[in-house]
Formats: structure tokens, sequence, C-alpha cells
């Protein structure tokens, strides 16, 4: 008997959620059988996280929708609900208290007690056989503050094995994962699933949901569109479901060769912190997509750090068009013309209480006032809503608070922020994690237009289609220096060989 024969485990039915004005789900329906990975795919703002919201308890669903759990009504409507009919939600965001032990964390709210304290030997010996059964191989009396992202998230789905769960939600797990890591995390899901677990996967990269979902239901604008089975999966099926047209015109850039006749804008020579970056030197031109791979851990976000003022650098210079510059933070970068897109989500630079229209005039509104003498709010509200509409953010309006976006339009709205500022250089750091691909194709056609403006850019990504679709020149890091340069035509196994170091006999 295959899954799609039993009695699913999960089925949600009509459910509808509405924010003030705006419909965020319509009568959406899901349905679940054990032991799949259901994945759950759509654009920046279709409504995924919010579904998994009102499953989690963390929402409450507008009236008329429900929810049976093995054919029984089950009502949500409180995280402790949930949690007792088995579900467990590990969100993008995870929410371990990093200076508990990771039994402590894995336990925390339901802990084991004696005598009406915490019974810390209970707490491990129900611990340890959770992480075994997970693989993990790091100790349950290691401090949360001292591991890394991926092992974190284990943390996350062994605190979701304590109590149970029959139905795990994984929200863009692998944004913030290595590739070592994410292959631990498809292992761990493996073993889930054998054990009749059902998953709920939310991801936008398409080669994930091809090697992992048994499933894919795809949202579109808060409403249900359909769901494939495995054996029909393709990604122009996909991609059509997620955005209701062909993506046929996808982007594609026309690779210039920026010559050496072109002035740099941004000169960086020897730069270093003496741990992590050591005496990297490269130039970007005007009108030039320099790209900057290399393998996780390998320098490239700590050398734009320090290019870009936010960490001590203890050699090396930083020029503009030729002018040294003295900087000392990301303040003095700015007003210099180095815009800098940080690829941590979680400190996303955003103001979440103040609107999309404020988060987007803040690093121009002093330059406003100086210019007009007063703030000029019609001027203000223009630019926010020419923004939201060239970088097709999300929303009903531009006076809600960017809290309120779905994770994709956060990341649009920080970009807007940024090209505000009319920069001269700008440093993208893995810009299109959590976009979707619609909103990719429309940042890389941006990219594009900003370096045909002129503007010198440089894009660290681990997608490695990304770079060689962007890139007019590839820099590669390895152990914190510049291993190589790969020119036209680049070539994935140019990037690669430079990145692990194996370019023996390579030209
Ligand atoms: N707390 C909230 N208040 C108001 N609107 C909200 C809130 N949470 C979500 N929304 C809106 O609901 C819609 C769906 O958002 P949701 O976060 O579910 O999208 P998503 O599919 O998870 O997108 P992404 O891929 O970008 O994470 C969006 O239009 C969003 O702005
Ligand atoms: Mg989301």
């Amino acid at each position: 008997m295959t899954a799609h024969e039993q009695r699913p485990l999960l089925e949600m039915r009509d459910i509808s959620k509405t924010f003030g004005a705006s419909k965020a789900l319509s009568q959406v329906s899901l349905t679940v059988h054990a032991g799949e990975v259901h994945a759950l795919m759509g654009e920046n703002g279709a409504g995924k996280s919010t579904l998994m919201k009102i499953l989690s308890g963390a929402y409450t669903a507008d009236p008329g929708g429900s929810v049976l759990i093995d054919g029984a009504a089950a009502t949500l409507g409180d995280p402790l609900k949930a949690k007792a009919y088995g579900i467990a939600v590990i969100y993008q965001e995870l929410s371990l208290a990093p200076n508990l032990t990771v039994a402590q964390n894995m336990f925390l709210g339901n802990e084991p007690s004696r005598f009406g304290l915490a019974d810390r030997a209970e707490m491990r010996r129900r611990a340890d056989p959770i992480l075994k059964q997970l693989g993990i191989d790091f100790d349950a009396s290691r401090r949360v503050a001292e591991l890394s992202l991926g092992e974190r998230q284990m943390v996350e789905i062994a605190r979701a094995l304590t109590t149970n769960a029959r139905i795990i939600v994984m929200d863009e797990p692998t944004t913030s994962l290595t590739s070592r890591e994410t292959e631990k995390l498809f292992d761990v899901i493996a073993r889930l699933k054998a054990d009749g677990i059902a998953i709920i996967y939310i991801s936008h990269r398409m080669e994930e949901i091809y090697q992992l979902s048994d499933r894919v239901s795809v949202l579109r604008d808060g409403a249900y569109v359909g769901t494939l089975d495995r054996a029909d999966l393709s990604a122009s099926k996909l991609v059509s479901m997620m955005v209701g047209r062909d993506l046929s015109s996808f982007y594609k850039k026309e690779h210039r060769q920026v010559t050496d006749e072109r002035a740099a804008v941004l000169s960086v020579r020897n730069i270093g912190d003496g741990i992590k970056v050591h005496d990297c030197s490269f130039e970007v031109r005007a009108g030039e997509v320099l790209g900057i791979a290399g393998l996780v851990g390998s320098g490239r976000t700590e050398l734009a750090r320090l290019v870009y003022g936010a960490d001590h650098r203890t050699s090396g210079e930083v020029m503009l068009n030729g002018k040294p510059l003295s900087i000392a933070s990301p303040r003095d970068a700015l007003d210099a013309g180095i815009a800098y897109l940080t690829e941590d989500r979680k400190a996303l630079g955003l103001f979440l209480d103040m609107s999309i229209s404020d988060n987007i005039n803040m690093g121009v509104i002093a330059a406003d006032a100086k210019v007009g003498g007063a703030l000029d709010f019609k001027r203000a509200r223009e630019r926010a809503a020419q923004a939201v509409k060239a970088l097709s953010i999300r929303t009903a309006g531009t006076q809600i608070n960017v809290g309120a976006l779905s994770g994709g339009n956060q990341q649009k709205a920080l970009l807007a922020r940024l090209l505000e500022t009319r920069p001269k250089a700008l440093i993208l750091d893995e810009p299109t994690r959590g976009v979707d691909v619609g909103a990719k194709s429309e940042i890389y056609r941006i990219i594009d237009e900003l370096a045909q403006n002129g503007i010198a850019i440089v894009v660290i990504s681990s997608d490695l289609p990304e770079i060689l679709g962007i890139a007019d020149r590839v820099l590669v890091m390895r152990e914190g220096r510049i291993a190589g340069e790969v020119n036209q035509p680049i070539e994935q196994e140019a990037i690669m060989a430079f990145a692990t170091g194996t370019t023996g006999n390579a030209a």
C-alpha cells in the first residue's frame, strides 16, 4: 500500500488568514501522510510560513477551516495544544537559548524534575539516545552558544523529538548551513521519514526539493495551486505553478569583458586581519560585476567586512577612485560610497517595527534634509513606492511594518534601502538567499542595470550557477587568501579547482 491510500496523518482544510486588510491565506488545503517529505513551495509572500504558523498554533486561523489529525478534528489555536498533537515547527530563525546546554534546550519547558528541581541526570539519560538516533556527535552538556548553525539546527530537531513529534515542519532550514551540514540534515530527514514521521519542508532551492520530496504542494498569492507527485516533478511545471506563467524570460545577462582601460572604482590592497584574511588584493572597475567564490569558511564574508569597516583590519588599504579611504566603521564606508548587503538574515539591518517606507528612506533622509532644509515626506513616499515596484516587494502598502513582510521580501527591502544611497561600489553578500525564482531573476536584472550605470559591484555567493550567471570575472578564495582569478569564459571546473586547492596541473 502506498502512502496515498492510507488515511492522511494531517489534513488542513479551507484555512484562511486575514491580517488587517490583507488576506494572507484563502481557503488553503494541505494533506500530508506519515513517512513522507512534503515540500511546500511558493514565491516570497505566498503564505507558506503563515500556514505553518497556524499549524503550530502561533497564529489562529480565520473561522471556517478545519484541521484533522489521524482523521479526527483537532483544535490547534495555541502552541501547547499543537505540541500535544505531535506538531513541531522549526522556524527560519532558530529559537534556542544560547547560554543553556544542549540537553537543557531540548527539554526547555518540560524538564524532567525530582522534588520540584530540574533533574539533570534524567535529562541527560533521555537526551543521549535521541542525539544518537540523529547521528549527532556533540555532547549534550555543550553550551549552545559554542555550536555552529548546523549543529543548532540539529538541536532544534532533537528538541522536537523529545516531545514525540509526528509532524515536523522545517521552514527554510538550509539557508545558513554549509553543504556538509546540509548533507547531515538530509540524512536525519531520511531517518525521521523511515520512522514514520511526516516532514513538511519549505525551501526555495529546487535541487533540495528534487532530492528530498515525495510530494510538493504549491501556494500562490495565499491560495492553494496544486500538489505534484515526485514522479511528475519538473522545474518548468513547478515554476509555472508558482508564478502563474512560464518563466521562459528568465534573466540571462550579456557578459561584459570590462577592459583594463576603465579605471578601478574600488581597489583593495594587501588587506588582512591577521586571523582569517591574509594579504588580499583586488580591483573592481566601473560597470564590472566581480564574483567572489569559495567554500563556506574560506573567508569571503570576513574579507568583505574588512573592506566595509565592519571589522578591524591590521594591514592593507582601501581606495575609491584612486583615493585612499580611512574607513573605521560601516557608516564611514557608506558615506564614502561603498554599500554592503549583509548575508546575515537574522541581523538584516532592518528595523522591523518601522514602516517599509521609513526603512527604505532611512539612509537618505539626512541627505534630503541637507538639500531641502526639511524632511520631504512626499518624496520619501514616492521613493518607497518606486522601490517597492522596482524590486517587486510584495506588500499591501509602504506604510506597513517591515516585520510583517515575508522573509524574502524583507531581503528585497534591505536591498532597496542600499540602492537609495546611490553607492559607487556595492558589495552584495549572498544577495538572493531565501529569495524566490522570480525575484531572483529580478535581482539579477537590477545588478546588471546598476553595473551598466557604472557602479562597481562585488557579489559573494555560494551558489555557483549564480556566480556563473552574473559575474564578469571571478575571484576564488581559499583559507583566507585569494587562490585564483577566473576570467571569461568562466567555468565551474576552474572555480572548483581553486576553491579546493587542486590546481596542480590546471592552466
Ligand atoms: N504578522 C503579520 N502581519 C501582517 N501581515 C503578515 C504577517 N505575517 C505575514 N503577513 C503577510 O502574509 C503574507 C504571507 O507571508 P508569509 O510569511 O507566509 O510568506 P512566505 O510564503 O513564507 O514567504 P517567504 O518565502 O518570503 O518566506 C505576506 O503578504 C505577508 O506580508
Ligand atoms: Mg517564509
